[in-house]
């Protein structure tokens, strides 16, 4: 297994909080998103055999950080394994995209808000995939 995140300069101010931050809050809104959500699509350029060069777009459990202090920092963590196919695709090219929605959460069906709707947010992060060292590290990510 090895730990992986997606930097990207997407989200970078105020912490989370529990109520959604104003819609131009743009920063804001993308940690509120990304800590509230539990799950994201990955999209990778596929490296497989027949689909080589195509968009190809997985479902992955992702993390904000650790719980506590150090969490909520913005960044999206993905506990993978070279076993899957769009970790194959991204040991050739580290390039992905990483959509994640409220439409996940109980917020956009209260409101009745389609998953579409710009009301529903959510975040695309465009970057490059890194591997992070540390197994203590994939503990406090994932552990629960
Ligand atoms: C990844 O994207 C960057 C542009 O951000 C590009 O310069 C680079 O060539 C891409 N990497 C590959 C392996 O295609």
């Amino acid at each position: 297994m090895a730990l992986l995140a997606l930097l990207c300069a997407a989200a970078l101010a105020a912490l989370a909080r529990g109520t959604i931050p104003p819609p131009e809050e743009a920063a804001r809104m993308a940690r509120f998103v990304l800590h509230n959500c539990d799950w994201g699509a990955l999209a990778t350029l596929s490296a497989q055999e027949g689909l080589r060069g195509r968009p190809f777009a997985n479902i992955f459990s992702i993390s904000d950080g650790p719980p506590g202090p150090g969490g909520g920092s913005g960044v999206p963590y993905l506990y993978l394994t070279d076993m899957e196919i769009s970790v194959q695709d991204l040991e050739i090219n580290s390039n992905a995209s990483l959509t994640v929605s409220l439409a996940q959460t109980p917020y956009c069906k209260k409101h009745r808000y389609d998953p579409q709707n710009p009301l529903c947010a959510h975040i695309i992060f465009c970057g490059s995939i890194v591997k992070v060292s540390g197994g203590k590290l994939a503990l406090d990510l994932f552990g629960h």
